[in-house]
């Protein structure tokens, strides 16, 4: 749920100024439809993303296996046994009287995580949950294009979490233009990129982290590529979110999935 804040206030006033005098020079706020998900996006319909779980910490997270849940390291503790989250799956509302609810009973937290890159954990259930699992991506292959990116997250900045599912779509961001975003405090080999980075207006956002980025494979198969783990503030023009390279961890992921 952290939320670097690695600039300073006035390019942040600055950037709101841009913003709102871009918003209000072009068309009255009435001309726009109401603003969904994630940031920029729509409501996910029943079934569309079976994988998709809700944490009970306020993070997201995707199904690795039926009592696996993949999601950011920067979503738990430590490692160990952890009988304290609840995973909510099966719904895109999360107040639906058929949701699938399940305790945890054990974390594993990225061997070496300390708050830069290696943002992945491992949440074992109770028990198997009945739904389909998102594959991951094991090399580099799918690590361009559009992607999907879905959550139960606030839908801007400072905003509230929601109850229903949203989805937004997000093109791929070379490491060299998001490097011109954020820096050093970018790790190239960890994280993938994506936004829409002159416009902003879509992004994820607080709430959305450990939840998966994915697309379809050549064969039509959803393909986790990202977790869900940071940005400048949410859907910023100039600043991509940052999300975890599965396909540089799947072997370690697979790796302790087999041993939790
Ligand atoms: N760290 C946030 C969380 O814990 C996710 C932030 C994603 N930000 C972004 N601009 N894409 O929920």
């Amino acid at each position: 749920m952290k939320s670097p804040k690695k600039y300073g206030v006035i390019r942040r006033l600055l950037a709101i100024g841009a913003v709102t005098l871009a918003a209000v020079s072009l068309q009255p706020l009435s001309a726009h439809a109401a603003p969904a998900p994630v940031v920029g996006g729509t409501r996910a319909a029943q079934g569309e993303f079976p994988f998709m779980v809700r944490l009970s910490m306020g993070c997201g997270g995707a199904l690795y296996t039926k009592s696996i849940v993949l999601t950011a390291a920067h979503c738990v503790n430590g490692s160990g046994s952890n009988t304290s989250i609840t995973a909510t799956a099966g719904v895109v509302d999360l107040q639906s009287s058929s949701a699938v609810k399940v305790k945890s009973t054990k974390v594993l937290q990225a061997p070496g995580y300390n708050g830069k890159g290696k943002d992945w954990a491992l949440i074992k259930l109770a028990r198997p949950i009945e739904l389909p699992t998102l594959k991951i991506a094991t090399n580099t292959a799918y690590n361009n294009g559009d992607f999907t990116v879905a959550g139960w997250g606030a839908t801007r900045e400072g905003g509230g979490q929601q109850r229903y599912l949203l989805k937004a779509t997000v093109p791929f961001v070379d490491d060299a233009t998001c490097q011109r975003a954020y820096g050093s405090d970018l790790v190239p080999g960890d994280e993938i990129c994506a936004g829409f980075v002159t416009q902003g207006g879509v992004d994820t956002c607080q709430g959305d982290s450990g939840g998966p980025m994915f697309r379809k494979d050549d064969t039509g198969a959803y393909l986790q590529v990202g977790i869900v783990s940071w940005g400048q503030g949410c859907a910023e023009p100039g600043y991509p979110g940052v999300y975890s390279e599965v396909s540089t961890f799947a072997a370690d992921i697979a790796r302790a999935a087999a041993g939790l």
